[in-house]
C-alpha cells in the first residue's frame, strides 16, 4: 500500500515508525511530518487542512490508505470530503466529522454518553442565553467544579475551580468575554472525578472494535504532578491496575456502548477512539473521548504493540478486525518528553539539538521527535514538545531510567523534562 500520514508530532513519528516495519507498506508520505518522520518515510509539504491539495497528492502518488494524526483535520471534515471523492478506493484513518463531534464539542459527547448509559460525570451545559441559570447552577455545586469550553481550544479549554468565585469568573470569561472565541460559546459545568486518569485506545470501523492499548500520561509541567497543565510529559504501559478484571468492566460499561452508540446513530467511524477515563475506587468513568490517537501515548502504546498496524487498518476497512489477534511485548514502557524552557508558557524555537548522532539504535530505547526542524545540517528546536524517548525493559521504573540516561546525551539550550515519570510504580 502507499501511505499518506498527516501531522507533524511525536504521535506521527511513532505511527510512521510502526507502518514502516509493515510488508504491506509501499510508500509512506507524511505532510508535513518533522526530521524524525524523514527517516521512515518522505516528508511532503502539504498543509493538513487544505483537503484540495491532499487529494490531487493521493491521486497522483496512487495513495491507498490515509492516515490522519492529529483532530483538526477531521473535524473539519477530511473524512467526508475523501470520502465524496474516493468513495471505498481510498481507506481513511478516521471519523466523518459527525462522528468526530465526539471530541469535537463536549457537550455532543455528554449528551452521548447520556443517551447510551455510559458513566461519566454529572454536567450541565450553558450558553449566553442562560449564563444566569449558569451563576446559580456554580453557587449550588460541590467544589472544586470542572468546566469545559465546548469546541477545540488547543487543549486549554478545560479549567478545575477550587472555589465558587473563581468558577464564576471562569464561566464569564469564556461565554462573556469569548475566551476561546466561538468553542466557549458554550460551556458545559462538570462535577469533579477523583481519582487516577488512564486512557485507553481503540480501533474501529463503528461496529467491530480491538483493544490495541493503553497508557498512563502526565500532563502536569512539574515533577509530583505539579503546575500546569501540558500536552503530556510522558506515559508508561502497562498500567498495573489495569488488570482483566478492571479492563471487563471498560470493555462492557464503556467500550460496546461506546461502539453500539455510534451504530445506532449511524456515525460514520473509522478510526481510533481515544477513552480519556478515571479509575475512580476501581469504577471507570469517561472524561472525555478523542477521536485519534493521544500524544505521548502513541510513542508507548505502538513500541508495546506487535501486531502489524497496517494489516489492522485493513482489518478495520474490511470488517475482519474482530478476527485478528493483538499481541503485545511482554515488556513495559515509559517514554518522556523533553520540552523547551518555558513551556506550557511562553519558549523559544531554533536551539541546536545536541548528542542525536550518538545515540544507540536499537528498539529497546527510541527516539522520536515532536517540535523539532532541519536547519541547514543541525535538527533546532521547533515547538513546546521537542522529543520524546521511548524505553522498554522488565519493570516501569527500569524503563524510566534507561529513557533518563538516553536524555542525559542529548542537550539544547533550556532543555527540561521530568525525572519521575512512573514514580508511583516504584
Ligand atoms: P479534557 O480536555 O477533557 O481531557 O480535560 C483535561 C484534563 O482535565 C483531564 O485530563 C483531567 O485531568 C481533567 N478533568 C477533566 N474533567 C474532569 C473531571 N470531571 N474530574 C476531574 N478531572 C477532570
Ligand atoms: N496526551 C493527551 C492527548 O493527546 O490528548
Amino acid at each position: 500500500m502507499n501511505i499518506l500520514l498527516l501531522g507533524s508530532g511525536g504521535r506521527e513519528h511513532a505511527l510512521a515508525w510502526k507502518m514502516q516495519q509493515s510488508h504491506h507498506c509501499n510508500n509512506l508520505f507524511i505532510a508535513p511530518g518533522n526530521p524524525g518522520t524523514a527517516a521512515c518515510g518522505t516528508n511532503i509539504n502539504l498543509n493538513i487542512n487544505d483537503f484540495e491539495n491532499i487529494k490531487d497528492f493521493i491521486i497522483a502518488n496512487d495513495i491507498n490508505l490515509l492516515v490522519v494524526g492529529p483532530e483538526e483535520p477531521l473535524v473539519n471534515g477530511v473524512y467526508d470530503f475523501m470520502q465524496l471523492h474516493f468513495g471505498n478506493k481510498l481507506i481513511v484513518v478516521g471519523p466523518s466529522a459527525n462522528a468526530a463531534q465526539l471530541e469535537g464539542s463536549k457537550a455532543f459527547s455528554k449528551q452521548f454518553m447520556q443517551r447510551h448509559n455510559i458513566p461519566t460525570a454529572a454536567y450541565a451545559e450553558f450558553t449566553i442565553e442562560n449564563f444566569e441559570e449558569g451563576k446559580t447552577y456554580i453557587s449550588n455545586h460541590s467544589l472544586p467544579i470542572v468546566l469545559k469550553a465546548d469546541g477545540l481550544a488547543a487543549g486549554k479549554g478545560v479549567i478545575i475551580a477550587e472555589t465558587h468565585a473563581e468558577a464564576k469568573q471562569v464561566f464569564e470569561e469564556m461565554i462573556v468575554n469569548k475566551q476561546f472565541g466561538n468553542a466557549s460559546s458554550k460551556v458545559v459545568i462538570e462535577q469533579f472525578l477523583q481519582g487516577i486518569e488512564v486512557s485507553v485506545f481503540v480501533l474501529t470501523n463503528g461496529k467491530d472494535y480491538k483493544v490495541i492499548g493503553h497508557a498512563k500520561d502526565y500532563k502536569r509541567i512539574g515533577v509530583g504532578d505539579t503546575g500546569l497543565n501540558t500536552g503530556g510529559m510522558g506515559c508508561v504501559t502497562p498500567v498495573p491496575f489495569m488488570n482483566d478484571a478492571f479492563m471487563q468492566q471498560v470493555e462492557q460499561t464503556v467500550i460496546q456502548p461506546t461502539i453500539n452508540g455510534l451504530s445506532k446513530e449511524n456515525l460514520i467511524y473509522n478510526g481510533f477512539v481515544f477513552f480519556g477515563l478515571m479509575n475512580c475506587d476501581g469504577t471507570p468513568y469517561v472524561i472525555e473521548y478523542n477521536c485519534r490517537m493521544g500524544d505521548p501515548e502513541t510513542e508507548v502504546v505502538m513500541p508495546r504493540l506487535e501486531t502489524d498496524l497496517v494489516s489492522l487498518f485493513a482489518a478495520m476497512d474490511n470488517g475482519t478486525l474482530a478476527d485478528t489477534n493483538i499481541q503485545y511485548n511482554d515488556g513495559f514502557f515509559a517514554t518522556i518528553m523533553a520540552v523547551s524552557g518555558g513551556y506550557p508558557g511562553d519558549y523559544e524555537k531554533n536551539k541546536i539539538i545536541n548528542g542525536l548522532t550518538e545515540l544507540p539504535k536499537n528498539n529497546a530505547t527510541i527516539l522520536f521527535h515532536a517540535g523539532t526542524k532541519q536547519m541547514d545540517e543541525n535538527v533546532v528546536t521547533n515547538g513546546g514538545r521537542v522529543l520524546t524517548v521511548t524505553s522498554s525493559a522488565n519493570t516501569i521504573t527500569e524503563a524510566a531510567t534507561k529513557s533518563k540516561e538516553t536524555l542525559s546525551k542529548i542537550s539544547f539550550d533550556g532543555m527540561y523534562f521530568r525525572n519521575d515519570i512512573g514514580f508511583e510504580f516504584e
